[in-house]
């Protein structure tokens, strides 16, 4: 969703911020904006579309040392130039990037047009710079209440205005007084700051700064910060006094780069063998037949007391979520649920005390997903995550955790992480397994097993089987069908997913049981059906709703154990190496991430960045 970068330092300004804009690029934006303190003015230019399409309108020079810029995910008013980010107040003295909504904008924007605030766009984010210049020009009292004479201090201005704003920001403002200094605030939308020698960053997400610095202040909510070429200065709004600390970043983010793949959903497709040894090694020890997750921090006797276990979170990660509570409820024999986190946070849970909740999510920064932690915090509830950006929102706010280490994830549609959030609650499952019930043999032949997926993994994606037949039907169907029962339901939902995604082909997955109860009376002779059916013991329960789309003249796309018998009812038959029921999702996915990838080049879709979706929602 939207980014922000900003620099001011020494180096020319322009081209650094459209590189950190190409890479916000894969967070899901649709237009993006510029703005630059140059020669006692602002320079702006926004563009609808691509960063790439900005770049050519800064080509004829941009001349200046410190700016901001942005890429916009359209929430309040259209996807036009004049919505796109910077905004100027009416002078154009002030200017203002912002991630996030203003909830209270009707009120404040009837006041400041009746103060002679000329609104330029449709969005939430420009009462911001108008609410900014009202204070910044000391035009005294605002509303019902006086305000202490603040004319002319930049933190002073940007905190007031902030103090009559509801709802959530990332923001950063400059004002063409003070030409070197960017004011940051954060609440509710990520911000960090990247220090560097004699010269200072912000940036919406840690990945825009790395190639520059990798020394960084996450900011926390509520805070505000001032920043200039001599470094930065920190305040909370609230007057308390804790501010965050300059951290290093992890080798980890690494540079995230495409390689020689044509884009960056295949490259991460092949990167899962790689990926998944990262999450799984050093974590499974084979000898006890058990994992350790040393981030939960959880003593035997704490893990033998846990009575629940809900995993939550959004999408891709939600479909791992399932797979993770079939495998724990199967295998801890603790009950264990699955729960969307933006229906769960509103609906007035009910917080076990002794129950542990996880909140799943590759980006760590999915509102919905913090927004349920901190409701089970409130409840009394503890709640881990299990998140992949080093450093995230929901990693802190959590404060205890299980990291993914899938590495730099660019494409929008989620596959390395999928795939390493379904390893991690396998290996926290394992761990938990151990601890109640499960025998030491049995544990160290759960180990194995995992222990051996990576391989397996490889061995599948060097031979993956007749996916082009099955992706010229799809393609030339109305509808896609997905079934799977058990641990595959979740598989199946995941395929969906994934084909919608990419291809915008309408795709529907049900649990293989539920068909004939309404699905059914979609099918058309020649529809195609993929049914995953791996070698487990609800594999003869599926083969029967097999049989009954096959009579209604369905095409039948099987995914199923090499080898297996099984095979003879489908059309188009793709073998994954065989594995135990519980890990085998992260096998029998592999060929419905790769049917969504070449369906959406079929069909001519952008693969990394299709329309409409966000890599990092941070709205709710
Ligand atoms: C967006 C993305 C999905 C992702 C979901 C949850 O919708 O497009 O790919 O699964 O958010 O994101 P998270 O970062 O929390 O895993």
């Amino acid at each position: 969703m939207c980014g922000i970068i900003g620099y001011t330092g020494t180096r020319d300004v322009a081209p650094l911020l459209v590189r950190g804009l190409r890479r916000l690029e894969y967070r899901g934006y649709d237009s993006a904006g510029i703005a630059v303190a140059s020669h006692m003015r602002f320079e702006v230019r926004k563009e609808v579309g691509r960063v790439a399409d900005l770049e050519r309108s800064v080509e004829d020079g941009l001349e200046g040392i410190s700016g901001i810029a942005h890429t916009r995910w359209a929430t309040h008013g259209g996807v036009t130039r004049e919505n796109a980010h910077p905004h100027l107040d009416n002078e154009g003295r002030i200017v203002v990037v912002h991630n996030g909504i203003i909830e209270n904008m009707a009120p404040l924007k009837t006041r400041l047009i009746a103060e002679g605030a000329i609104f330029r766009s449709e969005t939430d984010s420009e009462i911001l710079a108008h609410l900014i210049a009202h204070f910044y020009h000391g035009y005294g009292s605002f509303g019902d209440s006086i305000i202490p004479d603040i004319a002319g201090d930049p933190v002073a201005a940007v905190k007031m205005a902030l103090s009559r704003v509801r709802g959530t920001w990332g923001v950063a403002v400059m004002f063409l007084d003070h030409p070197g200094m960017i004011i940051a605030a954060r609440n509710g939308s990520p911000l960090v700051i990247g220090i560097g020698d004699g010269e200072t960053f912000i940036a919406s997400d840690p990945h825009a700064l790395v190639p520059y610095t990798r020394r960084v202040m996450f900011m926390a909510d509520g805070e505000l910060a001032r920043l200039t070429v001599d470094g930065v200065e920190t305040w909370r709004l609230d007057g308390g006094t804790k501010t965050s600390s300059i951290e290093t970043l992890e080798e980890e983010w690494g540079d995230g780069e495409q390689g020689d793949f044509p884009h960056f959903m295949l490259k991460e497709i092949h990167d899962q063998p790689e990926a998944l040894r990262q999450c799984i090694s050093g974590r499974v020890l084979v000898e006890d037949g058990t994992a350790k997750l040393g981030g939960l921090d959880l003593s035997p006797r704490e893990l033998v007391d846990i009575q629940r276990v809900t995993l939550l979170g959004c999408g891709t990660s939600y479909n791992a979520c399932l797979v993770g509570a079939y495998a724990i409820e199967q295998l801890a024999r603790i009950p264990a649920t699955a729960e969307i986190a933006s229906e769960y946070r509103y609906r007035n849970p009910v917080v076990d005390p002794r129950g542990l909740h996880f909140a799943v999510s590759q980006s760590g920064e999915t509102a919905d997903t913090l927004g349920a932690v901190k409701e089970i915090q409130r409840k009394g509830g503890a709640v881990m995550g299990a998140v992949n950006v080093v450093g995230s929102s929901i990693a802190r706010t959590c404060g205890r955790g299980v990291y993914l280490h899938s590495g730099p994830e660019m494409a929008v549609a989620s596959t390395k992480a999928y795939s390493n959030m379904v390893a991690a609650l396998c290996l926290f499952t394992l761990q938990l397994a151990r601890t109640t019930h499960l025998s030491a043999h049995a544990g160290r032949e759960f180990a194995e097993h995992l222990q051996a997926i990576p391989g397996l993994v490889e061995q599948y994606l060097a031979n993956p089987g007749p996916i082009d037949d099955a992706v010229r039907w799809v393609c030339d169907s109305k509808i896609t069908f997905f079934l799977g029962r058990g641990v595959s339901a979740s598989v199946a939902a995941e395929g969906a997913l994934k084909l919608m995604e990419v291809s915008y082909v309408p795709s529907i997955a049900y649990p293989s049981g539920e068909m004939k109860h309404g699905p059914i009376a979609l099918l058309e002779k020649g529809s195609p059906v993929i049914c995953i059916v791996p070698n487990d013991p609800l594999k003869a329960k599926t083969a029967s709703n097999v049989q009954e789309c096959r009579a209604r003249g369905a095409r039948i796309i099987m995914v199923h154990t090499a080898g297996d018998p099984i095979a003879e009812l489908a059309d188009v038959a793709i073998p994954v190496p065989e594995t135990l029921e519980w890990f085998s999702p992260l096998l029998t996915v592999l060929p419905l991430q790769l049917l969504a990838y070449k369906a959406g080049l079929a069909l001519g879709r952008d693969i990394d960045r299709p329309r409409n979706l966000a890599k990092s929602v941070t709205v709710e």
